[in-house]
């Protein structure tokens, strides 16, 4: 049987730091709200002209270097992103060009906050079917740009970020498990709400921005991670106590420490990076994963559950042994 399992990981923040206090010049707002309601510190902006494929390449060259292999043994690339650098063709076209990759299948997702979850979910069953044999997933953003700096409400909570694995063909278990859903019916409770074929005038006169009704997401984020979780550990049939570490997506400290609570673990074997980088969208769990590999938290062999909700309103899980 074959698996797929994370060979290498990689992540990278664009270098501009904006800290609260920062944010409360721009904005009626405080650093005391922000780290109460959200647990942020601070969070990276990439600078006017960096973009989503600059802050991927740098992820992606780390992940292939931890995985010691070379970009061309890459064959296939799935690419989430909400904030894509061209309407076409694909980050993920884009990317594989600069690696120096030819003619593997190479693609974007998009589900927003999830789409990390979904990109490592699908890479996994081309691995698993033998259709591809090391693939490079990867997430990552520039929110930046889609944010209205005069809105209090949502521009305190994003930033900026790219993350990514090398998953290989294994006889190890790797990714035990992957669990996707979507509910389209939110759709307004968290959206931009204009694109391409709808509204067009307004993304040309920049002003395609986030909108969100925060506290109606935070409710439906908690219960529905909650119920994820469950999922999870039944379809593996694990404990609570089986898992090792917690990479949930980095939205809220509040919703972390309630997914935390609902599976019976203490803070420390949660990984967080909320606080230095905000909400990073489908890049904050492939950037919080790297962190605790890095520094030596997340160990060959151990229990690793990603969870993630966002946009859609769509909403994943990964089990996996590292
Ligand atoms: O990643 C995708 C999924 N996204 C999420 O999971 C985000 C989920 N939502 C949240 O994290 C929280 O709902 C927020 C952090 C966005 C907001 O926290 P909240 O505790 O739900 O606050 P609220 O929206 O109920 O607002 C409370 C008050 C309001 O004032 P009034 O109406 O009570 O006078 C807001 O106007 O806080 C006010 N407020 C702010 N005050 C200072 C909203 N934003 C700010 C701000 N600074 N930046």
């Amino acid at each position: 049987m074959t698996f797929a399992r994370i060979a290498g990981t990689g992540s990278y923040l664009p270098d501009n730091i904006v800290t609260n206090r920062d944010l409360e010049q721009r904005v009626d707002t405080s650093d005391q709200w922000i780290r109460e309601r959200t647990g942020i510190e601070q969070r990276h902006i990439a600078p006017a002209g960096q973009t989503t494929v600059d802050l991927a390449e740098q992820a992606a060259l780390r992940a292939i270097e931890a995985a010691g292999i070379k970009s061309t043994d890459i064959d296939l690339i799935v690419f989430a992103t909400t904030t894509p650098d061209k309407v076409f063709p694909s980050c993920a076209c884009i990317l594989q060009a600069r690696l120096g990759i030819q003619g593997s299948p190479a693609f974007d997702i998009q589900a927003v906050c999830s789409g990390f979850v979904y990109a490592l979910a699908t890479a996994e069953k081309f691995i698993r079917t033998g259709t591809s044999k090391k693939a490079l997933v990867i997430g990552a953003e520039v929110f930046s740009r889609i944010l209205n700096w005069e809105d209090r409400t949502t521009c305190v909570l994003f930033g900026d970020g790219a993350g990514a694995v090398v998953l290989e063909a294994s006889e190890e278990t790797g990714v035990l498990s992957t669990h996707l859903h979507a509910d389209g019916r939110y759709e307004e409770l968290l959206h931009v709400p204009c694109g391409v074929a709808n509204d067009f005038d307004a993304v040309k006169a920049g002003k395609a921005f986030v909108e969100m009704k925060g506290n109606e997401v935070f409710k439906m984020a908690v219960n529905t991670l909650g119920r994820i979780v469950d999922e999870t550990l039944s379809a593996n049939q694990m404990e609570k106590s089986d898992i090792d570490w917690l990479v949930p997506h980095q939205a809220n400290l509040r919703i972390i420490k309630a997914t935390a609570k609902k599976l019976d673990m203490a803070m420390d074997q949660v990984v967080v990076t909320v606080n230095r980088h905000g909400n990073t969208s489908a890049a904050s769990i492939p950037l919080a994963l790297d962190e605790a590999v890095r520094d030596g938290r997340i160990q060959r062999n151990q229990v690793v559950l990603l969870e993630a909700f966002g946009g859609g309103f769509t909403w994943g899980s990964a089990l996996l042994r590292y």
